[in-house]
């Protein structure tokens, strides 16, 4: 791994030059961040569980069209994917009302919105990723307006196959960040879906107890943060069944916590 070419160290990634040109590998770490980095952590097992709940969406995505970057699996911890130009915007797709919509328009967290809520973010650390609209996604060339027509329409078929996945195991899809990239050929490039999709940038509520099986546990201090990733992945079959439940586990620690 260490003897690979690093190209660039993310919060929660690394990223290795790949074995065949146009190729990258995504090593997985265990660190964690929040509030733009301003809170940092570790997540023990957070990336070997992210590695492979992104490897298992990612390929039921392409079951369905979804062009994604996604390869292959390579070992507990790396991925092999597309080398793609990443368009530096973060695309939020929104259920039900939640963390920053929730602060910025008053609206009480869980209430569930009339339609699916995009939303866009111009990734850009040092301005703290902040919300934009459309209008500056084209004065600033960020994206065609041919390239925003395709990212919006496969979030959309994302978040109905998403919603649909974790329905069916008992989870509700609240929210969730999606990044795309320009997977060129030749002077031609086209519209791949990129970076990874795991806990860390999706809020997933049991849909039974409303307990949170997501991030939000390490941003909001609730504990039980390694419990929920594994309990995501153990539902979706990606972990072996164990005895006990995490999910009460986790509603006994925030008791605790709470007195
Ligand atoms: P927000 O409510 O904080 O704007 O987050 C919306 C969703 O996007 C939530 O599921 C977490 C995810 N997200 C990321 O993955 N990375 C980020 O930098 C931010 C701000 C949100």
């Amino acid at each position: 791994m260490s003897r690979r070419r690093k190209i660039y160290e993310g919060k929660a990634k690394i990223l290795y030059e790949g074995p065949e040109p146009g190729t990258i590998i995504q090593y997985f770490k265990d660190d964690a961040t929040a509030f733009n980095a301003q809170k940092k952590g570790t997540i023990n097992g957070k990336g070997v569980i992210n590695n492979r709940v992104s490897e298992h969406v990612m390929t039921q995505l392409g079951h369905i069209g979804i062009p994604t970057h996604f390869i292959r699996r390579l070992n507990m911890r790396e991925q092999l994917v597309r080398q793609v130009e990443i368009v530096p915007i973060e695309v939020i797709v929104r259920n039900v009302a939640a963390g920053s919509l929730s602060k910025r328009l008053g609206i009480e967290e869980g209430t569930p919105l009339p339609h699916t809520l995009l939303e866009y973010c111009y990734k850009d650390d040092a301005l703290g990723d902040p919300l934009i609209a459309e209008e500056h996604i084209a004065c600033f060339n960020w994206a065609s307006d041919e390239e925003m027509r395709d990212i919006s329409g496969l979030a959309i078929r994302i978040n109905d196959f998403m919603s649909g996945m974790f329905a069916g195991i008992g989870i509700k899809l609240v929210d969730f960040k999606l990044e795309f990239g320009r997977l060129w050929d030749g002077d031609y490039s086209r519209i791949i879906l990129a970076d990874e999709i795991s806990p860390d940038g999706c809020r997933l509520w049991d849909i039974e107890t409303g307990e949170k099986l997501d991030k939000d546990r390490f941003r909001r201090d609730l504990g039980g943060e390694v419990e929920a990733y594994q309990e995501v992945a153990r539902r979706l079959g990606l972990l072996p069944e164990e005895g006990g439940n995490t999910v009460l586990d986790m509603a006994k620690h925030r008791k605790k916590t709470q007195n």
